[in-house]
């Protein structure tokens, strides 16, 4: 473990260092203004122009003291006011609404005192503008986005990616969302304005003072964090007041390593709209839906069926093999911490992150596990509305990808989960045996540009095993079979009901012993891109790699 932690501080401080020493454009004099990456150039001509400062705050969370967060502080530099707001009440944040072929401006500063930069989660922008952590920002300086909005009507976020950051800067609160509009969603009449509300599930765990644990130990740094108490939109115990009349609800797992597995409490089935990116073709009811880190959903939630004053609650079930045979990693996770006598080292730039020293973790790390039942969210049916939107039978023109089409149609692309460990550097998930390296890309990890592939996602790791929501930057692909290995069966069935593979997905949720066939096309840029677990300590652990699109 000590080693571990060594190795990611050493990481840190040499991602700090290549910052410190070469600017990444001060010193390029030689190239043209356009070719500066995170600078802004004069002929963009914007439509929206936004600065987003990453800073930290204090806010009231829980009665009692406020919490330290980070927060990104918007700023309307031009365009339209409306465009940008706030989520309501939370440090979370903010929402920029945006329509599909704006020319959006984003203006990143870094208030903290580490690297960061944005990712643009689900969007198809341009290789530089993606969030790459080779483009970090360290403590002081500026990124300037300029892209177009290419990607079709839907709920799309962002948040930081700077390697070994991501997951503890994401966790105390840096989290905004990117809500696309077009012309075919407007011709839909989807409830909107009060009625289509955004929805960050996170779960969190709060210390005596009503500070965020994060980490709570060394093993929640290899599994993933768990935390104990959901928020959502940045608030516990959230109730959402509504009237009876159709809403639609976007739904974002923001949290770094939790599965939700989202049903109404009376049983009511949720009627599906949309999944990663933007509508579906139609409709699709599910008694539940799985919702794994970085996925979103939207839901259409018609309330008049209710009697005023009735409340119901969004839960997340029970599920079953989110993990196979990890107790004994984590027992001797705990072992080695108690090797170490006293604290553990702090991961250099979080400065928040805590440990807790040995004898006080076992009570700290006491969050649910990954497929226990929890409550989401109340809704309260409060007001009579006259007037409401019914559910269209159609929603949009989804091309469908066919496996016919793919140049490789019987010999798919392969990515097969892969573990390595040690009793002295613990657990590091990666990609075949690879984790990730700023700037390396392997034979089959280059893509031909403008080509339909079949790619097939493995996870085949048992006796250790754990599900991994993977991740593919700067495309959607449609995901078209899945299959298990027959010992995994059981949890695989607690959750296969749940997958809502209709239509455009940027993420999916992989479970032990599963592998997923999906149809991609990279057709917008080329150049390198990242595909990872959404898992955020995974992702900061190494199961992360670079993808090169090349024409
Ligand atoms: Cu939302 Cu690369 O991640
Ligand atoms: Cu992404
Ligand atoms: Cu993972």
């Amino acid at each position: 473990m000590i080693l571990k932690y060594a190795r990611l501080a050493a990481v840190a401080m040499a991602a700090f260092a290549s910052i410190a020493g070469c600017p990444p454009t001060e010193e390029t004099g030689n190239q043209p203004t356009t070719d500066r990456v995170g600078q802004p150039t004069a002929d963009f001509n914007p439509s929206l122009d936004v600065s987003l400062k990453a800073t930290s705050d204090q806010v009231p969370i829980i009665p009692g003291p406020a919490t330290s967060v980070l927060t990104y502080k918007p700023e309307l530099i031009t365009g339209d006011a409306s465009r940008i707001a706030s989520l309501p009440g939370s440090y979370l944040g903010p929402v920029i609404r945006a329509r599909r072929g704006d020319r959006l401006r984003v203006r990143l500063i870094n208030e903290l005192s580490e690297p960061t930069i944005i990712h643009w989660h689900g969007m198809r922008v341009p290789p530089e503008m993606d969030g790459h952590p080779r483009y970090n920002i360290g403590a002081g300086e500026e990124f300037v986005y300029e892209f177009e909005v290419r990607d079709r009507a839907g709920t799309y976020w962002f948040h930081p990616h700077a390697h070994g950051f991501t997951a503890s800067q994401v966790y105390r609160g840096l989290a905004g969302l990117l809500l696309v509009s077009d012309e075919q969603e407007d011709a839909v009449g989807l409830p909107s304005g009060d009625y289509d509300i955004p929805l960050v599930i996170q779960d969190r765990m709060f210390d005596d003072e009503n500070q965020f644990i994060y980490p709570p130990n060394s093993s929640m740094m290899m599994d993933g964090f768990l935390g104990d108490r959901i928020l959502v939109n940045g608030r516990p115990d959230y109730a959402l007041s509504v009237a009876k009349r159709a809403y639609r609800l976007r739904l974002l797992n923001g949290s770094n390593s939790r599965t939700y597995k989202l049903a109404w409490s009376d049983g009511t089935p949720l009627m599906v709209i949309a999944t990663d990116g933007g509508l579906l073709g139609r409709p699709v009811q599910r008694d539940y839906v799985t919702l794994a880190p970085g996925e979103r959903i939207e839901l259409w939630a018609d309330f008049s069926q209710y009697a005023l004053g009735s409340e119901i609650s969004l839960e997340s079930l029970a599920f079953s093999g989110a993990d196979v045979g990890m107790d004994m990693m984590s027992m001797m996770g705990s072992r080695d911490d108690g090797m170490m006598g006293g604290h553990m080292m702090k991961p250099v730039g979080s400065g928040a992150a805590q440990m807790m020293d040995s004898d006080g973790h076992g009570e700290m790390s006491d969050a649910p596990p990954n497929g226990a039942a929890m409550r989401v969210m109340h809704v309260r049916v409060e007001r009579e509305e006259a007037i409401s939107e019914v559910l269209p039978d159609k929603l949009s023109e989804l091309i469908e990808y066919r496996l016919e089409d793919a140049s490789n149609a019987g010999t798919p692309r392969r990515f097969s989960v892969s573990v390595a460990m040690s009793m002295m550097s613990g657990m590091q998930w990666g990609f075949d045996g690879l984790t990730f390296q700023q700037d390396d890309v392997a034979d089959h990890e280059v893509v031909p540009f403008n080509t339909l592939e079949v790619w097939e996602f493995v996870n085949e790791t048992a006796p250790m095993a754990m599900n991994h929501p993977l991740h593919v930057h700067g495309v959607q692909f449609q995901v078209i079979d899945r299959s298990v290995m027959p010992d995994f069966a059981a949890g695989w069935e607690s959750v296969r009901d749940g997958y809502v593979d209709n239509g455009w997905k940027d993420t999916l949720l992989v479970m032990p012993g599963e592998r997923v066939k999906l149809l991609i096309q990279f057709s917008d840029f080329p150049g390198e891109y990242l595909y990872h677990c959404h898992n955020l300590e995974h992702e900061d652990g190494g199961m992360m790699r670079n993808i090169r699109v090349d024409r």
